[in-house]
């Protein structure tokens, strides 16, 4: 059968994603993302998961949990979001975790001290005669979410939604410790909500209050932390380039000395080029032994590692990696973004084809079941073709449309594979596979469709 979409590959030229507004409304229109209680107008810098949208995050949350968990030297938690009031004061994040903020009292707006004057550009609804003359001085504003746990609402009842995961991870140390029976180094890997009540939310699901993280606490012998600093650093790059994400895209930042946040001896950010440009994707800190010797301090419970091997005890430094799932996905999504504007050699037309060229991996869908028309003797037995690769594989049936058509609708989802069932296919038994980004076909006997989806994708699977 020939590709319609075929003929126009030869001319291709691809261009990249340059604005986010294009994403954010193919997030919206095809189901990946859309803005939180939409209908009652929406809640600033809350966003929901779509069709797609939770298919690709359940993925890229599988690929993060199997590249850490795999390995023989980390383990796995889930701990609650709601933990006792005095976790947060231990930590720093009750007295320390705030921005500075400042009201403009002529527009009401509010601003990050640190961020003027920046922020104020096309900001102040005032701006005629405003620019920052009216501002107050900045005011300490802590970012934690309160609410109350039980029925009665006095300051005894506060707790805080966490705004890290980690925490979860320090104050378990000693049980995970015990009952995994790892012995330092080694490291807990944990996802899961966090909520910061940020001043200034923004760009789409980069920054926004209540965010989905994917930590990882890495206990080591204090003199052993720079080394292991290091290794995950290129541990966590290559990740990234597993992922199929383009290099010339992902930079490593180092804090220096003044940017550092409290718990922190050495810190790096990897940052990706986004559309509004570079912006921290991951932090790899260097915690020392800050958490634990706090934790220690504040619960009275002794949390120090005893080593078998040096007979020695010691609370042990910690290597932590932190990547928040939504700004990896929105990464993902820009990073997979591409427009090929061809010429379809048989009409001249001028045609652009959208392409989310995801790694098979995370691509919400692994392949699209397509019968030529809508005739039974094709859907039939199409459907059956989809139900039998969906016990395996997320795939989608599509009759609707015509074949060019549907697959740019499966492109522009980034769906590897096109599988279309034809009037030869009740002779050969065969079907024609497209591939997405070579767009080449081939004929697939139906009795292997389902050996040859598995192959392909092991085949660039992300190994560890
Ligand atoms: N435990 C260390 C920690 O939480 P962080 O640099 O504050 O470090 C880690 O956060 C990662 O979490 C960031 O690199 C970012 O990917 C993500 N993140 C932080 N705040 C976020 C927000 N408001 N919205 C979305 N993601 C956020």
């Amino acid at each position: 059968m020939a590709d319609p979409v075929q003929n126009s590959a030869a001319k291709a030229q691809h261009k990249n994603l340059n604005d986010l507004a294009t994403m954010v409304s193919l997030c919206k229109r095809r189901g990946f993302v859309y803005q939180s209680s939409e209908i009652y107008g929406g809640l600033n810098s809350c966003w929901d998961y779509g069709p797609l949208g939770s298919n690709l995050k359940m993925n890229v949350k599988q690929a993060w949990w199997n590249a850490m968990t795999r390995r023989d030297d980390v383990v796995g938690l889930d701990a609650a979001i709601l933990m006792a009031p005095m976790v947060w004061k231990a930590s720093g994040h009750v007295d320390g975790f705030s921005d500075p903020l400042v009201d403009c009292k002529k527009c009401k707006q509010r601003f990050r001290a640190d961020q003027l004057p920046q922020a104020l550009e096309g900001a102040c609804k005032e701006k005629e005669n405003c620019k920052g003359a009216y501002l107050t001085e900045p005011r300490s504003f802590n970012l934690m979410f309160k609410t109350f746990m039980g029925p009665v609402e006095d300051a005894s009842a506060i707790v805080y939604l966490r705004p890290e995961t980690a925490q979860g991870i320090f104050v378990n140390f000693e049980n995970v410790q015990s009952t995994s029976r790892k012995k330092v180094p080694f490291g807990i890997a944990q996802i899961g909500k966090s909520f910061r009540n940020e001043i200034t939310p923004g760009n789409f699901i980069f920054r926004t209050r209540e965010f989905e993280q994917m930590e990882m606490q890495y206990f080591v012998k204090p003199g052993t932390d720079d080394g292991f600093f290091e290794k995950w650093k290129e541990t966590r790059w290559n990740f990234y380039l597993k992922l199929g994400m383009n290099s010339s895209k992902l930079r490593f930042k180092p804090h220096g000395p003044g940017e550092l946040a409290h718990y922190a001896k050495a810190a790096v950010d990897v940052q990706y080029e986004f559309p509004f440009g570079w912006q921290e994707l991951e932090g790899i800190h260097n915690r020392s032994d800050f958490d634990l010797s706090q934790h220690q301090k504040f619960s009275g419970k002794k949390l120090e590692y005893f080593d078998e091997a040096a007979k020695e005890k010691y609370l042990p430094f910690v290597i932590e990696t932190a990547v928040g799932c939504d700004r990896l996905i929105l990464a993902l999504l820009c990073d997979a973004y591409r427009e090929e504007n061809s010429v379809d050699e048989e009409t001249g037309r001028a045609d652009t084809r959208v392409v989310l060229g995801f790694h098979p991996e995370i691509a919400p869908i692994k392949a699209a079941i397509l019968p030529l028309s809508k005739k039974a003797e094709l859907t039939e037995p199409a459907l059956k073709l989809r139900d039998g690769l969906a016990r395996e594989f997320a795939v989608q049936y599509d009759d609707a449309a015509s074949i060019g058509k549907r697959y740019r609708r499966q492109d522009e989802i980034g769906t590897p594979f096109c599988m279309t069932y034809d009037f030869d296919s009740n002779t050969d038994h065969k079907v024609t596979v497209r591939e997405r980004d070579s767009m080449k076909q081939e004929r697939i006997a139906l009795d292997q469709v389902e050996t040859y989806l598995r192959t392909q994708i092991k085949a660039k699977a992300i190994a560890f």
